[in-house]
């Protein structure tokens, strides 16, 4: 039986959702920020987007530049996300903290992150102001992609009260 509840309560509820490490570079400063508000707002042309709250650095360096790099994450990249999305980019090298390797993007020049399985480079070509975030709309202008990763090994994240907790993608339930 359903309980009529607060607006807190219900968006509680929702399933979970995939984290991803987007990276940024303007005027020579680069950055990281983990991100988990994600969407695919297109299939033809290619664009997906990111919502970004305006008190971030990592908003200064898009608003400015207009690209980014989603980089998707993996289990052995826990350590990078909690870093990524705890210390800002005005004071803290987060390639160097988190032991990532920034690698020069072929259509952007936003640096894409090596240790990644897979990197979207992103131009924006949409900016979206939403209540308390900014959703910057960009088009795929390239992508990375090991061989060897399988979308099963994506990091998927949930906030359980004051706790984020990592899971995997579970067992496949049927065909549609
Ligand atoms: C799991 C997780 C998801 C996050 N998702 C977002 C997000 O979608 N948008 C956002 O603006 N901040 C998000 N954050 C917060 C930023 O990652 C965090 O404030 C970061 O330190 C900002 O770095 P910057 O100042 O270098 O841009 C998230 C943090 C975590 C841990």
């Amino acid at each position: 039986m359903k309980k009529t509840q607060s607006v807190r309560e219900g968006l509680r509820r929702l399933p979970i959702r995939p984290v991803y490490l987007v990276s940024m570079e303007h005027d020579g400063k680069r950055n990281i920020i983990t991100i988990g508000m994600f969407a695919f707002f297109s299939g033809n042309p290619a664009l997906v987007g990111i919502g970004v709250a305006p008190a971030r650095y990592s908003y200064d360096l898009i608003r400015k530049s207009r690209e980014y790099v989603i980089n998707v994450v993996d289990e052995r990249l826990m350590e990078a996300v909690r870093i990524c999305g705890e210390y800002s980019g005005r004071d803290t090298d987060k390639f160097r903290k988190a032991k990532l390797t920034p690698v020069e993007g072929v259509k952007v020049s936003a640096p894409y992150i090596q240790e990644c399985p897979v990197s979207l480079e992103c131009k924006v070509v949409q900016e979206v102001e939403t209540g308390d975030h900014v959703w910057f709309i960009g088009e795929v202008q390239a992508t990375h992609v090991n061989e060897d990763y399988d979308w099963k090994q994506g990091l998927l994240f949930k906030w359980i009260g004051k706790d984020g907790f990592y899971y995997r993608v579970g067992k496949q339930m049927g065909k549609y």
